[in-house]
Parts: structure tokens; sequence; C-alpha cells
């Protein structure tokens, strides 16, 4: 201990000077992540050109905003409400148009460099895969993912590879003084990195920090993201597209995915969900027939004579979203009992032609969506009515709120 507080008393103010001002530079690149933020403080209202979800689609926001747009969008995104009650008539007519609902107010939950940051993406939102070309996209959002874990384990090889030579040098040093003991001679010098720690110990106690600052880093944005596939959007093996059944045919989300409302998982429908309307509807607009001949190539349909007579081919759906196994999530707990819309979590589904995650999905999501959102029907629905009486008498009147009623215990979404 000691001989670490006379190493750090030993260095001098410049290069300590120098050294907060390269830390400052890397937290200031690291807290004006627009994408991130608008991820994880816009994305449950809003899309860039992804369509209406409870607040308006931002594409192109700058240029019909009142202008200079920069400083009424900081104003509005800071706090909304206060621009609503100056009478801006710009802001009261979205206001009105979008069901009078309030867009949440930023001041306090994120800084103003966030802000200006978020408008700097939302004006400039990366270029989108064409909707066809679904596997790009995937193998970016992958690739990024990747490229992070990567910087971490290359880190963490340099700092193995600078204390191996260290120890081998040592080991070295050591040897040499048996050797020259035996013979008589004075130990020797120190040699190559033991040698040049030795004398220069202030830069090389920097080295240390400045490496262990940024292992530290790695592996805490390796942690914050485990699993985190935003934007995640496989290709799958036919071009199912959600626009043209859910948005164009409006078919409702639960006749094919019935699982929602039954029980914890969602689930997939099989081909023969398909075949209800594709043994009659062997063309579409967009993939002609070769995307329906893959339905009936699955479950050996033979639309010439009208009867299941070849092989079957099960298909394989790619998973878009999963959650890890430790996390418990239960579909018909949040559509039913919490009467929550398809949209909160997927986004506009109904607007996409290849489903896509948008959501985070992290403990972070999940856990802000309940500290905020009131428990629907808590005071008519039989099966709350006792704990209802005991919260109510609890919280005198205030929302009872998915956290008051118990829902951020770790058990309940941890085994
Ligand atoms: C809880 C949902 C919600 C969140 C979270 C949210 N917004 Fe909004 N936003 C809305 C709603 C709803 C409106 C429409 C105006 C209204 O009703 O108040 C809106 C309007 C806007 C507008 C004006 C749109 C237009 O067409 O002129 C902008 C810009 C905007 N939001 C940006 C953001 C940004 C940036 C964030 C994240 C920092 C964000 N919003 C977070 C719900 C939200
Ligand atoms: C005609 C049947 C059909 C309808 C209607 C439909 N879906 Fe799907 N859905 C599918 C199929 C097939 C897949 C798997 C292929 C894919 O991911 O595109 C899927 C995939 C999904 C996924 C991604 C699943 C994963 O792997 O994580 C979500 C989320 C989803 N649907 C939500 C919805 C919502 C919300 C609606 C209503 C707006 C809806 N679906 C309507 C058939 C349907
Ligand atoms: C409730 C009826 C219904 C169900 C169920 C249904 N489809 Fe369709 N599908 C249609 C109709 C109608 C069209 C033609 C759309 C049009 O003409 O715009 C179509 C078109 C298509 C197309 C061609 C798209 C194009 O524009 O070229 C594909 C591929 C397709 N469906 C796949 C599926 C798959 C896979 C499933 C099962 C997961 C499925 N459909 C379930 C009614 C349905
Ligand atoms: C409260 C958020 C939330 C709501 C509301 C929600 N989902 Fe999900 N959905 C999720 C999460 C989280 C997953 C990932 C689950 C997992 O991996 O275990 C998921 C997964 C899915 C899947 C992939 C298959 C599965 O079950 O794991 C489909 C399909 C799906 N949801 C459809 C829907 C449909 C349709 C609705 C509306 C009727 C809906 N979801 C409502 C959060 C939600
Ligand atoms: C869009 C808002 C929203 C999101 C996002 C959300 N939840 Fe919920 N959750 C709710 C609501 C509303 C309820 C209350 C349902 C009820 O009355 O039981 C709830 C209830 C629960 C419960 C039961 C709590 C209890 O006290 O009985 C669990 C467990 C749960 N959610 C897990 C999750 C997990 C895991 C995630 C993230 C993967 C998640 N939720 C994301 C809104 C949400
Ligand atoms: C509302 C649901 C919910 C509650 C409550 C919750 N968790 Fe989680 N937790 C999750 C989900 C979902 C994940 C997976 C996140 C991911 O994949 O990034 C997770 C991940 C984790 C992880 C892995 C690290 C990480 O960030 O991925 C740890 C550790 C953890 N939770 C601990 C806790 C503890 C301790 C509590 C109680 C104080 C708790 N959780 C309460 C949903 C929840």
């Amino acid at each position: 201990m000691n001989c670490i507080y006379s190493l750090v008393k030993q260095i001098s103010l410049k290069p300590l000077f120098l050294l907060t001002f390269f830390f400052a530079s890397l937290t200031y690149g690291w807290s004006a992540d627009g994408a991130k933020i608008f991820k994880q403080n816009c994305s449950r209202c809003h899309t860039i050109g992804h369509g209406l979800l409870t607040g308006p689609d931002l594409k192109d926001v700058a240029s019909r905003v009142p202008q200079p747009a920069d400083t009424w969008l900081f104003n509005w995104i800071k706090n909304n409400k206060k621009v609503l009650a100056s009478g801006d008539a710009y802001a009261n007519k979205v206001f009105n148009e979008n069901g009078k609902q309030n867009m949440d107010v930023m001041d306090g939950v994120i800084s103003d460099d966030d802000i200006k940051a978020v408008i700097a993406y939302v004006k400039n939102p990366p270029v989108e895969a064409k909707p066809a070309g679904g596997g790009e996209k995937t193998e970016t959002a992958h690739a990024e993912e990747k490229g992070m874990s990567t910087f971490a384990v290359l880190l963490i090889v340099a700092i193995a590879l600078i204390f191996l030579v260290a120890v081998l040098g040592n080991v070295k040093k050591n040897l040499q003084d048996i050797v020259n003991a035996k013979k008589g001679l004075p130990p020797s010098e120190p040699v190559g990195a033991v040698k040049w720690a030795s004398q220069n110990k202030r830069t090389f106690v920097l080295i240390l920090l400045v490496l262990g600052f940024f292992t530290l880093r790695a592996i805490y944005i390796g942690v914050m993201n485990i699993g985190v596939y935003d934007t995640y959007k496989p290709e799958q093996p036919i071009k199912f597209s959600h626009k043209t059944h859910a948005g164009k045919l409006a078919i409702n989300c639960v006749y094919c995915h019935s699982g929602a409302e039954k029980g914890k998982t969602s689930g997939i429908p099989s081909v023969n969900v398909c075949m209800n309307c594709h043994k009659a509807i062997s063309e579409g607009p967009l993939t002609g027939k070769v995307e329906i001949a893959k339905i009936y190539d699955a479950v050996g349909w033979d639309p010439a004579t009208g009867k299941y007579n070849k092989p079957q081919h099960p298909l394989k759906w790619n998973r878009v979203h999963a959650l890890p196994d430790f996390a418990y999530f239960n579909h018909s707990q949040h559509v039913v009992v919490g009467k929550q819309d398809c949209k909160n979590c997927h986004g506009d589904i109904a607007s996409m032609d290849v489903a896509q995650q948008i959501s985070p999905l992290t403990m972070g999501w999940c856990v802000e969506c309940h500290r905020k959102t009131e428990v629907p029907g808590m005071a008519t629905n039989p099966y709350y009515a006792d704990l209802h009486k005991k919260l109510a008498e609890k919280y005198k009147g205030e929302p009872i709120t998915v956290e008051k009623m118990g829902g951020l215990d770790c058990i309940k979404c941890h085994y």
C-alpha cells in the first residue's frame, strides 16, 4: 500500500492533467452516443422512418418543427410540458394530433449533451438496409457486438503479455543474480521491461492506470450489453411479410400468435396456419409464386392435384427475440392481465416487411416500464381486490404501478 502511495505521490501534475483531460474526452464520447440514448429513452414511443408508435415518426422532424429546429427540439425534448404551457402553437397542434398523450419530460433524466446528441441522431439516423435485404442489417448489428468483445479480448491479451514480459524479465534477473552470487560478482542490473519500469515509475503507473481503465470500460460495456441484439432482423426461410399480413390484410396478431393470450410464449404459427389461406392463394404481388411455393414444399402439398402427397420439409424460422434463460417473461401476464399492446414492446410490426427487434430487452428496459406503468384494472379485477385494498391504503390515492405491486422483486423475473 505504502509503495503504491509513494508511487502516486511521485506523479507530477502535468501527466495527471493530461490524464484527466483524456478521461473527460472518453466519457464525453460515452454519454453523447445519440443512437444509444435514443434507444434507451425514445424508442419506446418513437421510430425514425418505421411509422407511428405512441409518438409520431421522427423521420424529417427537423424540417417540420418551428425554426431554428435545434433550439425548438432542444426545448421540447428537455421539457415538453413547459413548451406546451408556453402556448407554442406547433407544440399544441402535435399534442392534439396525438391524442393528447404526454411525452416524458427528459429534464433530469438525460443531460443537455445527451439531448444534443439525440437531436443529431434523429436528424441523421444510420442508413437503413432495404426491407428485402434484412440480412445486411443483421450482420452489422452482430459485427458491432463482436467488435466490442474482440476489443476487450485484445486488451486483456495485451495486459497479460506486459505482465508476462515483466515476470520473465524478473526471473531472468534472479537467475543471473544466483549465477553472479556463485561467481562472487555483485547482483546484476535490472533488465528489459523491469529495468525500464523501475527507472520510469511514473510512466509505468500511468500506463497501468490507462490500461486498467480501458479493461474495466470494456468489461463494463460487455456486461451491460449481454444478449443485447437491438434491431436484430434475421433473414427468414420464407419472405413472410407482416406488412402484408398484419398491415394490409389486417389479420389479428393473435390469429397467428395465439400463445400470446394463453401463456408464456406467443409462439410462431405452424405452416398449417398459413395453409388456411394459402391453399387458395398461390401468388402474391411482391414475390409472385416463389415464396408461397415454399409453404407448399414445407407441408408437402401439391397445388396441381390439391393433395398433401409430397414429402414434408419442416421450416425453421430464425428467432428474432430471445431473453437469456435466467430471465422469466410471460406474454399472457402482460397482454391479458397487464393489458399491454404488442406495440409497446415490439413496435409497429404491422409496418415491417421483415420482423425486427425494436426494444433492447435488457433488465433496465423491463424495470423502467414497471416503474412507470400503472397496473390496469387493479381496482376492478376481483383477483386483485384484496391486494388493491392494502396498496390503496398504503399509497393513498397515488397510482398503483407494477413496481408498487412488487414488480421489481428479483425473484419475479429470475428463477
Ligand atoms: C412516453 C412516450 C414518449 C417518449 C419516451 C418520448 N416521446 Fe417524443 N413524443 C411523444 C408524443 C406522444 C408526442 C406527440 C406530442 C404530444 O402528444 O405531447 C411526441 C413528440 C415528439 C416530437 C415532436 C414530433 C413532431 O412531429 O413534431 C419530438 C421531436 C420528440 N417527441 C422527440 C423525442 C425524443 C428525442 C425522445 C427521447 C429523448 C422522446 N421524444 C421520447 C411521446 C414520447
Ligand atoms: C399471418 C400470420 C401472422 C400474423 C397475422 C402476425 N404474425 Fe408475427 N410472425 C409470423 C411468422 C410466420 C413469424 C416468423 C417469421 C418472422 O420472424 O418474420 C412471425 C414473427 C413475429 C415476431 C418475431 C418473433 C421472434 O422470433 O422473436 C414478432 C415480435 C411478431 N411476429 C409479432 C407480431 C405482431 C405484433 C403481430 C400483429 C401486429 C403479428 N406478429 C402478426 C406470423 C404472423
Ligand atoms: C388469413 C389469411 C392468410 C394467412 C393465415 C397467411 N396468409 Fe400469406 N397471404 C395472404 C394473402 C391474402 C396474400 C396476398 C396478398 C396480396 O395480394 O396483397 C398473402 C401473401 C403471402 C405471400 C406473398 C407476398 C407477396 O406480396 O408476394 C407470402 C410469401 C405469404 N403470404 C406467406 C405466408 C406465410 C408464411 C404464412 C403463415 C405463417 C401466411 N402467409 C399466412 C393471406 C394469408
Ligand atoms: C411487455 C412487453 C411485451 C408485450 C406487450 C408483447 N411482447 Fe412479445 N415478446 C416480448 C419479449 C420480452 C419477448 C422475448 C421472450 C423470450 O425470449 O422468452 C417476446 C417474444 C415474442 C415472440 C417470439 C416468440 C416467443 O413467444 O418467444 C412473438 C411471436 C411475440 N413476442 C409476439 C407478441 C404479440 C403478438 C404480442 C401482442 C399480442 C406481444 N408479443 C406482446 C415482450 C412483449
Ligand atoms: C410496456 C411495459 C412493460 C414492459 C416493457 C415489461 N413489463 Fe412486465 N409488467 C407490465 C405490467 C403492466 C405488469 C402488470 C401485470 C399484472 O397485473 O400482473 C407486468 C408484470 C410483470 C410481472 C409480474 C409481476 C408481479 O408482481 O406479479 C413479471 C414477472 C414481469 N412483468 C416481467 C417482465 C420482464 C422480465 C420484462 C422484460 C423482459 C418485462 N416484464 C417488461 C408491464 C411491462
Ligand atoms: C422486471 C424484471 C426483472 C427484475 C425485477 C429483475 N431483473 Fe435482473 N434481469 C432481467 C432481464 C430481462 C435480464 C436479462 C437482460 C439482458 O439480457 O441484457 C436480467 C439480467 C440480470 C443480470 C445479468 C446482468 C445483465 O445486466 O445482463 C443480473 C446479475 C440480474 N439481472 C440481477 C437482478 C437482481 C439482483 C434483481 C433484483 C434487485 C433483478 N435482477 C431484478 C429482468 C429483471
